[in-house]
């Protein structure tokens, strides 16, 4: 895919020469009260007859494209609604941008200005409107064509300039941007690697992409091989690697931006299955061309790595990738098998498809090397999670307020919401095995809260955040700027945690 290129300038919307101009509009809004209504006069009363006749009215995801045949520097304008005034969120002008930039798409253009919108949501800065119009539009204009033959598709968006009538606001305007592209880059990453199926995106595949992480100015890359894992006793992670041919990796990125050596640094932790057949304990086959999109928590730790280091935050940061394919081989693991985790904890695994939670024990118990500041960890662990939260919450379960409470409001910013569960120790009976210190499946009922209470024996004494991304991860249809298929939500979220610790 294309990146768009991103500029912002200073300017009367009314001058602008653009292929389109974009301009937003409130619901119930009046001409008088429209962005657009210094062009109403020169283009002779169209928009007051669009918005009087209904035929644009400014609601929430709106669009409509209108020719200014001369009368106007701008050739064309789309509108876009963004809803009632009172109800309008940092959400709703990133899906106004992906719709709008999915209708300049369609009408085969491959540059626009975006009018500042003169409505900013409630207590907003100016930084975080411009990071999320950024947004709106890299991540509507996704498209994954890697295996496609027509591929050169004219009609993809590359360029936007961000428009407002203040030469003052450019600074702000210049710093959302960087924003923007930081975490839509790495959203776009997490797509990307999540949409490459599992035969190209192998744990050798993502070794590799990691090292192209670590060319990141302040990013260096550990990288331990079966033999090293062996040495370390990583029982759990060589479990579930066992019934592959592709070797597990364990890698493991730093940065440092900050010059205090003594600071304790942010780890996360992602879940990278590079595809889950469920192993011996087969998954049935439909829809299961998903798990290959079981690495996403592994993509978004690393594609946060790359962002915190182009964004160059001044902290330390570690990203933990536990790699491996779960499949059902001649030297598989099998119900009942009882494996010696890095913690020396044994488990017994009486289901090969709850892989998730034995791969993250084993990245658990090493990240705690790093005594962390936070530690938080981001898996699709469960399909109770799904049940559970539908596709608009991940699942959020942690043992300290304060981290939870962070990460909650980075993912209200963010638009990728978290919901708070249980991880009460009662739950803990339910892990209970007869033949080993605990099991790996918590048999009937709240399937995502005995994950994560099995992940908690794991973390030692540090503050630390679950988040279950199983969802969120895939979406079944395409939305403002969301696509179909993986979705690499759980991305900004972390991004804008590793931000808001940083200001
Ligand atoms: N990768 C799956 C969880 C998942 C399900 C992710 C649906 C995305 C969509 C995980 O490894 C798994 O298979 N979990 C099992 C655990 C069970 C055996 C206790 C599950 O949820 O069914
Ligand atoms: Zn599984
Ligand atoms: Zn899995």
């Amino acid at each position: 895919m294309n990146m768009i290129r991103l500029d912002a300038k200073a300017g009367r919307v009314e001058l602008e020469r653009a292929e389109v101009l974009v301009l937003t509009h409130c619901e119930g809004d009046g001409l008088a009260k429209m962005d657009a209504a210094p062009f109403d006069k020169l283009l002779g009363g169209a928009l007051r007859d669009l918005i009087q006749s209904k035929e644009f009215e400014g609601k929430a995801n709106e669009v409509l494209l209108y020719h200014t045949q001369g009368k106007v520097p701008a050739k064309r304008l789309v509108l876009v609604g963004l809803g009632k005034k009172k109800d309008v969120t940092l959400d709703s002008l990133r899906q106004a941008l992906g719709h709008a930039v999915k209708r300049i798409r369609q009408a085969k253009v491959e540059t626009f200005v975006m009018a500042l919108p003169t409505v900013i949501p409630k207590s907003c800065t100016l930084v975080e409107v411009v990071q999320v119009i950024v947004e709106g539009a890299i991540l509507g204009n996704y498209q994954f064509t890697a295996y496609r033959s027509d591929k050169e598709s004219p009609n993809d968006v590359n360029g936007m300039t961000i428009l407002t009538p203040q030469k003052s606001q450019l600074r702000q305007l210049t710093e959302g941007i960087r924003r923007g592209v930081a975490t839509s880059e790495a959203t776009v990453l997490v797509r990307d690697l999540c949409n490459h199926p599992s035969n190209i995106m192998t744990p050798t595949r993502i070794a590799n992409e990691a090292k192209a992480v670590a060319k990141e100015p302040g990013v260096s890359l550990k990288i331990l091989e079966q033999k090293d894992m062996e040495r370390l006793g990583m029982g759990a992670l060589l479990g579930v690697a066992r019934g592959s041919h592709e070797p597990p990796k364990f890698i493991i990125l730093e940065y440092n931006g900050t010059k205090k050596k003594e600071e304790r640094p942010v780890v996360l932790v992602g879940k990278t299955i590079t595809f889950d057949t469920g192993g011996i304990s087969l998954k049935p086959a439909e829809n299961m061309e998903h798990m290959k999109a079981d690495m996403t928590g592994g993509a978004e730790v690393l594609a946060s790595m790359r962002a915190a280091a182009r964004l160059e935050l001044p902290l330390r940061l570690i990203s933990i990738l536990p790699v491996a394919e779960n499949m059902p081989g001649g030297r598989a693991m099998k119900p009942g098998d009882i494996v010696k985790t890095l913690s020396g904890k044994t488990v017994e695994v009486q289901n090969t498809d709850a892989e998730g939670r034995l791969i993250l024990s084993d990245a658990l118990t090493y990240a705690q090397r790093y005594q962390p500041s936070a530690l938080i960890d981001i898996a699709t662990l469960t399909g109770a999670c799904v049940v559970a939260l539908g596709q608009f919450a991940i699942g959020m379960f942690g043992t300290d307020a304060k981290l939870k409470e962070a990460v909650r409001k980075a993912g209200l910013t963010a638009g990728e919401r978290v919901w708070e569960m249980p991880l009460w120790n009662e739950y803990f009976e339910q892990l209970k095995s007869d033949v080993a210190d605990m099991r790996n499946i918590g048999g009937r009922g709240g399937g995502m809260i005995t994950a994560a209470l099995f992940l908690s024996k794991f973390v030692g004494i540090y503050p630390w955040v679950h988040l279950d991304i199983a969802s969120t991860d895939w979406s079944e249809r395409e939305r403002a700027y969301i696509p179909k298929g993986p979705t690499g939500i759980g991305t900004r979220l972390l991004i804008q945690y590793l931000i808001d610790r940083s200001l």
